[in-house]
């Protein structure tokens, strides 16, 4: 097994995090790092991490993520929040950031730059939401692989209200919408009832076709 597959192996839906537990500024930071560098659809990034450290307002969430423990035990709350609508001005920002960032640019890549502002925009916006949500699961799922490798604990969370998070992290108003978050902290062993039960997962043929 390798050393990711060991850690991908200890990592576990944490139920109880120990509130005394801080996690290290450096490793949550190559977490984040992790999510930054996670792809997304034409490279769009369109979602932000907002990380909750504050007390009160974890406390002020945790009755909107149904009471959930690790809000309030967990020492950073991610909260993955995806761009609200595909409007041209985001779009031309990431354009225009490669451009800066590349030094020039080219023909197809403009052409390509056309094509998505006369896709996205004309759009629904919850269609585009949803677009960009999928995007913001990419970059959970680099969190938290990034996570277990730093050997923090976490717990991946849909089990919570997304229109009064948005409220109490005042997303609506920068354009944001939440859609998952991730408490990372430490587990509490002695109190956690699924810290010594089996992984279950249904076995590699019935998970994976191979087409030779
Ligand atoms: C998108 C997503 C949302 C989840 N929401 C919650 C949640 O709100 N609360 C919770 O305790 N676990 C939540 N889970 C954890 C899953 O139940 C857990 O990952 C799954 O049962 C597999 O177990 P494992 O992560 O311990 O390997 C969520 C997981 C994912 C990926």
């Amino acid at each position: 097994m390798s050393v990711l597959q060991q850690k991908l192996a200890w990592r576990y839906a944490t139920k109880k995090m120990n509130p005394a537990k801080v996690v290290p500024q450096e490793k949550v930071d190559r977490i984040l790092e992790a999510a930054r560098l996670a792809p997304t659809s034409s490279g769009l990034q369109p979602y932000e991490i907002i990380v909750v450290t504050n007390p009160q307002v974890r406390e002020q969430i945790k009755p909107k993520a149904w009471n959930q423990g690790q809000i309030t035990d967990c020492s950073h709350l991610l909260v993955f929040a995806a761009w609200d609508n595909y409007t041209p001005e985001r779009i031309n920002m990431m354009f225009d950031l490669t451009n800066a960032q590349r030094g020039g640019t080219n023909e197809g890549w403009e052409n390509y730059r056309q094509l998505l502002l006369s896709t996205y925009p004309p759009r629904d916006a919850q269609t585009n939401f949803e677009h960009a949500a999928r995007q913001a699961y990419i970059g959970l799922g680099a969190a938290l692989i990034a996570a277990a490798f730093e050997e923090v604990d976490s717990t991946p969370m849909e089990g919570f209200d997304p229109k009064a998070i948005d409220e109490i992290l005042k997303l609506r108003e920068r354009g944001l919408r939440s859609v998952v978050i991730l408490p990372l902290g430490y587990r509490e062993e002695a109190q956690d009832w699924l810290v010594n039960l089996k992984k279950v997962r249904r076995p590699r043929e019935q998970f994976i076709t191979e087409v030779k």
